[in-house]
């Protein structure tokens, strides 16, 4: 999986890449990251990435010029692979849309800053727009981190153990059981006696009831579209017979 990073700011980008899963993704050739600097495409002295705005107004624009040469190259580099601009207008990601992308050969993000980018490039050359929230961020970089980051380990490999992402927070819209580690008790609390029974069963039963509670708990919205197996209406029921105890009592 190639992921190519369209910016004015590529040392942000391959600093990202020099840490822990990324990096020995890229080193063990699973993926590529390359930051590919927009102002190598801009003309003159200055290499000017930027402009004010049309009609008026506060803040700059990036130019369209720099940016539709920096895209097509990256396209030549990367023939099937989708460009997809970083903005708070696009469609929110989640976890599903990071295992569509997963699925992609390579993509091509376009990192805006200032106030955004001339719009006849979102018009000719943005397959896709992708927010990472509700919230405005300086630029696009950090989005496309994030991105890449969610996509990277779903990538085969690049966990070192497949079991992981497929148990993970949100794979199968419930939250992640609670983990422990030694010491068995820290500062005078134990961890749950099941997870030192070695009953894989019991384990597995204990961590689904976790899942359950946490995502009841934390985020109820999850709840309210999800169909609940057999399992985990027992788990549910069990404690509605808990809370009637303990509000009849
Ligand atoms: N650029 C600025 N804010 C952003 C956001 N929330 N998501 C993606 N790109 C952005």
């Amino acid at each position: 999986m190639k992921f190519s990073v369209l910016t004015i700011f590529p040392e942000m980008v391959n600093a990202f890449a020099q840490y822990g899963i990324i990096r020995r993704a890229v080193e063990s050739g699973r993926i590529a990251v390359d930051a590919i600097d927009i102002r190598d495409f801009a003309e003159g002295r200055h290499r000017v990435t930027d402009d004010r705005p049309y009609g008026g107004g506060s803040g700059m624009v990036m130019k369209p010029e720099p940016l539709a040469k920096a895209i097509e190259s990256a396209r030549r580099e990367n023939p099937e692979s989708p460009t997809i601009l970083l903005t708070p207008q696009g469609r929110p990601f989640d976890q599903q849309t990071a295992e569509s992308l997963a699925r992609c050969k390579g993509l091509v993000f376009v990192c805006g800053r200032y106030e955004g980018i001339d719009e006849r490039i979102c018009e000719s050359y943005i397959d896709e727009e992708i927010s990472i929230g509700d919230y405005v961020l300086t630029g696009g970089e950090l989005a496309a981190m994030v991105i890449i980051d969610a996509v990277t380990r779903l990538v085969p490999g690049t966990l070192g153990n497949e079991a992981s992402a497929a148990s993970d927070t949100f794979s199968d819209d419930l939250l992640e059981h609670a983990h422990y580690t030694r010491p068995p008790i820290f500062e005078n609390n134990a961890i749950p006696e099941v997870l030192l029974s070695g009953n894989h069963s019991a384990i597995e039963a204990w961590r689904l009831e976790s899942s359950l509670i946490r995502t009841f708990l934390k985020r109820p919205d999850l709840m309210e579209t999800r169909r609940l197996d057999h399992r985990e209406k027992e788990i549910l029921k069990k404690w509605m017979r808990h809370l009637e105890t303990l509000i009849g009592g």
